[in-house]
């Protein structure tokens, strides 16, 4: 197996911890782990301290793991004194102790980065408010897969400005994706994650944001979206629904775009409201596919960070 040496001991807060080559060498192992090409150990433990609702990447996670011939250990917060309000400071200094990585979900990225400045060990964000890196290389993975390049293509994300599409938004600067934000303007992206992905996007490559989901699917290759409403923000799920309708990834939508386009959708999914039944079923959707990703692109993101 080739390490990704300058990875060893490294956290992964946001996918713009990693640069161009980063990603390519991350799905390049990814694809070799998937395709059984190489079959490495690793006998180290990964804790997982998820303070929200998971399917795919605590399960991915863990199987990964497992497969890798490591432990894992689900630290859920409501029975660990974290839970409680033992500080992050204390909780981060004695998980390091014990653990040799470590995978959060959380609200705050700032409690993800206190726990990374006390912790020695490498510490994921497995998904924040403000980004969700390990989804966006399972993505990439899918995206590289699909089209064998990044080289050309645009990714058209629809929806709400949120933790995904600041990724994507980033993630495609890094990786040389041409990038389409459509999003109503009450619910744009974080002005300093758009500032930050102008300033790593290569010169040629485009960044849009706008609220005009018709022109943003234009002839893009990758149509994505997201939930509406996403977790911690249930209170505002009906009253969101009117407000999204436009962005609907829909059968007449998707006309617009590219004809051998592909949909995307991190998952969980709300049928019919933020994409349809018929297409998240039809023919162009690869979110199958997508979700097993999530397990060979973390099981890549493991060997590198870890010193194996
Ligand atoms: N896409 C994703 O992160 O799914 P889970 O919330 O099920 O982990
Ligand atoms: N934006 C969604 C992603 C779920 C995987 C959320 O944060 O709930």
């Amino acid at each position: 197996m080739e390490a990704i040496n300058d990875l060893q001991g490294r956290d992964l807060l946001s996918i713009a911890d990693l640069n161009h080559q980063e990603i390519d060498q991350l799905l390049t192992l990814a694809a070799q782990l998937k395709h059984k090409e190489i079959e490495p150990r690793c006998s180290k433990v990964l804790g997982l301290l998820f303070y929200k609702a998971s399917t795919r990447t605590r399960v991915s996670f863990s199987v990964a793991m497992y497969q890798l011939g490591g432990q894992v250990i689900d630290l859920n917060p409501s029975v660990t004194q974290v839970g409680r309000g033992e500080p992050i400071a204390d909780t981060a200094r004695v998980l390091d102790r014990y653990l040799d990585i470590l995978a959060i979900r959380t609200f705050k990225q700032e409690d993800l980065e206190t726990f990374a400045h006390y912790a020695n060990i490498p510490v994921i964000n497995a998904l924040s408010d403000l980004e969700h890196p390990c989804q966006i290389l399972a993505d990439l993975l899918t995206i590289q897969e699909c089209f064998g390049s990044f080289s050309g293509l645009t990714l058209t994300y629809l929806g709400d400005g949120n933790n995904v599409a600041h990724s994507l938004l980033l993630a495609g600067a890094i990786a040389g994706i041409n990038v389409r934000l459509a999003t109503p303007a009450t619910h744009q992206p974080d002005p300093a994650i758009v500032k930050q992905a102008q300033s790593l996007k290569h010169s040629n490559r485009e960044i849009t944001i706008t609220s005009d989901p018709l022109a943003a699917v234009k002839d893009a290759q990758v149509i994505y979206t997201d939930v509406w409403a996403s977790m911690g923000q249930e209170a505002e799920s009906e009253a969101r629904i009117p407000i999204f309708a436009p962005y609907q990834i829909n059968a007449e939508l998707l006309k617009q775009a590219d004809s051998e386009a592909i949909v995307l959708h991190c998952l969980p999914a709300h049928r019919e409201e933020e994409i349809t039944t018929e297409v998240i079923e039809g023919k162009q959707s690869r979110v199958w596919q997508q979700a097993e990703n999530r397990m060979h692109a973390q099981k890549a993101l493991i060997l590198s960070l870890l010193d194996t």
